[in-house]
């Protein structure tokens, strides 16, 4: 059983319970967040905490805690769940609505409370530095049908779990989204990196995408090694013909991708970049 966190109170998981009214339930209406935990330190917070923020400003709502409240209430659910997790690697899930109000109508509400709704979870442990060990991920390729505000970390979802199950029902793990010129965007739920001639290349940030924190923490990590990120469009053909393709999300830190469509990346193993980049990213995680 594990410990959630719902409006002012903790409670167990099972026992949470919010109206069917509520907006986060009837439009999608509100904010998420992931946010990674090691051993119980938090990896880009203050990051994850700006973009929780850029995400309400978006949809006017107010954020209804601070900075400091939100770290410590990512730090309780942590401790309260360590136990029952069992787990190193815990992600803490926080989700702002807009809030419940007993008539559905488009408009935003005035004088309505947000919903706050947060639980810890295990995840899949990170990978390891090593080319031969590391878990390794064959995609599929699609056209992006989604939304043209994917800067914005909407709990409204259903376009990338559409996504991401079109690439499971081609036997895949993830798949990656290229939109109407043939660039690509980002995977259904990670960041894009490839890897040609040694140049790393990810997409820029637009509203096509989502400001990955983990993509922040790569291009950062590897600049404090002298190594640089190119921010450019990819191109399907560049994607194709990359020696090397890395998927980046909070739960997969910098994962490669060994085949595409089923066309191997490069030589179809994880590459000598990816390591060198997993090696600077686990090098500054934690002081980024
Ligand atoms: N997914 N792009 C999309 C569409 C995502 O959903 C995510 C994260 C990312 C990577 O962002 P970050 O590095 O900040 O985790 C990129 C989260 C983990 C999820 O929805 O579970």
């Amino acid at each position: 059983m594990t410990i959630a966190f719902l409006n002012d109170q903790f409670l167990p998981l099972e026992e949470a319970r919010i109206s069917p009214m509520d907006r986060g339930f009837l439009f999608g209406d509100g904010i998420y967040e992931v946010i990674p935990t090691l051993h119980g330190k938090a990896v880009g917070m203050n990051a994850h905490l700006d973009r929780l923020q850029n995400g309400l400003d978006e949809l006017a709502i107010t954020n209804p805690k601070t900075k400091a409240q939100w770290t410590e209430l990512v730090s309780e659910l942590v401790t309260k769940n360590t136990q029952a997790l069992n787990s190193a690697s815990v992600g803490v899930y926080i989700q702002v609505s807009r809030g419940t109000e007993m008539k559905r109508a488009h408009g935003y509400p005035d004088n309505i409370t947000p919903t706050v709704f947060a639980f810890a979870f295990a995840t899949a442990a990170p990978p390891v530095p090593d080319k031969a060990a590391v878990v390794t991920f064959d995609v599929a390729s699609g056209e992006d049908k989604r939304w043209q505000r994917c800067n914005i970390k909407s709990t409204s979802l259903l376009g990338n779990v559409m996504h991401y199950q079109q690439g499971r029902q081609a036997g895949k793990q993830e798949i990656i989204l290229l939109n109407s010129r043939r660039e690509v965007t980002e995977a259904s739920s990670c960041n894009v990196f490839v890897v040609k001639e040694g140049i790393i290349m990810t997409p820029p940030l637009d509203h096509q995408i989502l400001p990955g924190i983990t993509r922040k923490l790569v291009i950062e990590s590897l600049a404090a090694e002298g190594v640089e990120v190119q921010e450019v469009p990819v191109t399907a053909e560049v994607l194709f013909s990359a020696d090397e393709v890395w998927l980046t999300s909070s739960s997969k830190e910098i994962s490669p991708v060994t085949s595409v469509d089923d066309k191997p990346v490069g030589n179809g193993q994880a590459g000598d970049v990816w390591l060198k980049a997993i090696t600077a990213f686990n090098k500054h995680k934690f002081t980024l």
